[in-house]
């Protein structure tokens, strides 16, 4: 899968993306991302990127040239799947979203920022609005960073233990059961016998009925549906 991801903060996404599973996909060539700075898509000395709103209200706003520049100059190099805009007025960003992404070939995630971008470019170009939450970054690069983390990581092989992928949080809408490692006891405090019990069987059962359990008292909505 291959990932352009449209910023003019490049910076902020550079650690994000290039350690631990993200690092390793792309070692292993499951996953392709590249970073453009849409300042390199701007025709003027100052490389300007924003510019007044028309109406004269605070704040600037995203110019259409770069975007249209940059989007385009990818487009003609490959087909994309999806064409994404980071917003806090997208829909909400979760696991189900994250997994159909990740079936995909090419997508582009235009980072938003300043007040807004030239709605024209929403309305023509983007094909998809994502918001990571109902609250408001500096910029679309942490929402980016999201995505990518979440997709790449189910990309199938990404991960050397497929099986941990699939047994996430959220994979089946039901919450985690917890987990625990050696030592079997510490400070007193002890792991549930039947996890050293070898009874796989009464393991699963035990697994099963905490993840129920932990998503009817913890996200109930995540069984309601709602
Ligand atoms: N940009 C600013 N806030 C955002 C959010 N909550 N989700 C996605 N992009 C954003």
């Amino acid at each position: 899968m291959r990932i352009d991801i449209i910023t003019v903060v490049p910076e902020l996404l550079s650690s994000p993306l290039n350690e631990s599973i993200l690092k390793r996909a792309q070692e292993s060539g499951h996953a392709e991302i590249y970073v453009h700075n849409l300042r390199d898509y701007t025709d003027d000395k100052r490389r300007t990127v924003d510019d007044y709103p028309f109406g004269g209200e605070a704040g600037m706003v995203m110019k259409i040239e770069p975007v249209f520049r940059c989007i385009e100059k990818l487009k003609s190099e490959r087909d994309y799947d999806e064409i994404i805009f980071t917003s806090p007025d997208g829909i909400t960003y979760n696991q189900h979203e994250a997994n159909r992404l990740s079936l995909m070939k090419n997508i582009i995630i235009l980072c938003g920022h300043y007040k807004g971008i030239d709605y024209r470019i929403r309305e023509h170009l983007i094909t998809r609005e994502i918001s990571i939450g109902d609250y408001v970054l500096t910029g679309g690069e942490l929402a980016a960073c999201v995505i990518a983390d979440s997709v790449v990581r189910i990309i199938p092989g990404a991960i050397g233990d497929e099986a941990s992928a699939l047994t996430d949080c959220f994979q089946d809408n039901l919450l985690a059961p917890p987990v625990y490692t050696r030592p079997a006891e510490f400070n007193g405090w002890k792991v549930p016998e039947v996890l050293l019990s070898g009874n796989f069987a009464e393991i699963e059962k035990w697994q099963e009925e905490q993840a129920w359990s932990r998503t009817k008292e913890l996200r109930p909505d995540l069984i309601d549906g709602k």
